[in-house]
């Protein structure tokens, strides 16, 4: 996959790539990040690339002009992360690792003008219910989700049992030793049953997304993802929740 990200401050993308799993998903070339300064495509000759918005309000505005010059060949889609965007959940990271070539609009202040959305972006994306200063933490959140996707990047089975894939958040995860400050791992994980551990494990997911996220639950059984085994599940730890 291919990402384009236009920014004002292209250092910050790129950083993040210099470790870690981003940096190896880059060097075995599972994704390619092309990071462009927004003010390179300025035709103003001190490259400004912001003014004052036009009726009431305070802050500037990103210009048209530089994002027009720089979306006009643009054959990838195109997203403008903005807190007034669909939100990120990982359905659409799904969907947008479908895509071969995505190219992220960071904005800043108080947003972009208007014409360049309407005339370039497919979609506006927000990762959440606040307000970041720029654009480029919501790029990076978006291509990390995304990244992981890919196929190669992150082990396929660790990809499975991960929150929101299923529609259940993860079950609790311990690593050695076995007793830490008196605080010992659940005997059943030592046991060695895998079919004993997958149920027990399974239940735990049911019963923490029961308890912190019953939106999902609600959402699940509303788009009939969960099988058999989830949904009688939910029946006997629903009740248990409320005796
Ligand atoms: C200070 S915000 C502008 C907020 C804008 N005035 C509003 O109220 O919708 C500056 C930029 O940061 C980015 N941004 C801020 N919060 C975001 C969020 N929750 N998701 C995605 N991008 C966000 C967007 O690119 C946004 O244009």
């Amino acid at each position: 996959m291919e990402v384009r990200v236009l920014t004002l401050f292209p250092e910050r993308i790129q950083s993040y790539f210099q470790e870690g799993i981003p940096r190896r998903a880059l060097e075995e070339g599972h994704l390619k990040v092309k990071t462009e300064n927004i003010r390179d495509y300025s035709t103003n000759k001190h490259r400004k690339a912001d003014d004052y918005p036009y009726g009431e309000g305070a802050g500037m505005v990103l210009l048209a002009q530089p994002l027009f010059d720089a979306l006009r060949h643009d054959s990838g889609y195109i997203v403008h992360l903005s807190p007034r965007g669909n939100l990120l959940t990982q359905k659409k990271v799904q969907e947008l690792a479908e895509k071969k070539e995505l190219t992220l609009i960071c904005s800043h202040y108080e947003g972009l003008d208007q014409r360049v959305i309407d005339t370039w972006v497919d979609e506006e994306i927000s990762i959440g219910d606040y307000i970041l200063s720029g654009g480029e933490l919501a790029a990076l959140v978006l291509i990390d989700a995304v990244m992981r996707c890919l196929p190669g990047v992150i082990c396929e089975e660790s990809l499975q049992e991960e929150s929101h894939v299923c529609g259940l958040l993860e079950y609790h995860q311990y690593t050695r030793p076995e007793e830490f400050e008196g605080l010992e791992v659940p005997k059943i994980l030592l046991s060695g049953h895998h079919q004993n551990i997958r149920d027990y494990r399974l239940e735990e997911q049911v019963r923490l997304t029961l308890h912190r996220r019953p939106d999902m639950i609600a959402k699940g059984l509303q788009e009939g993802i969960y099988p058999e085994k989830v949904i009688e599940l939910i029946r006997k730890l629903s009740k248990e929740d409320i005796s």
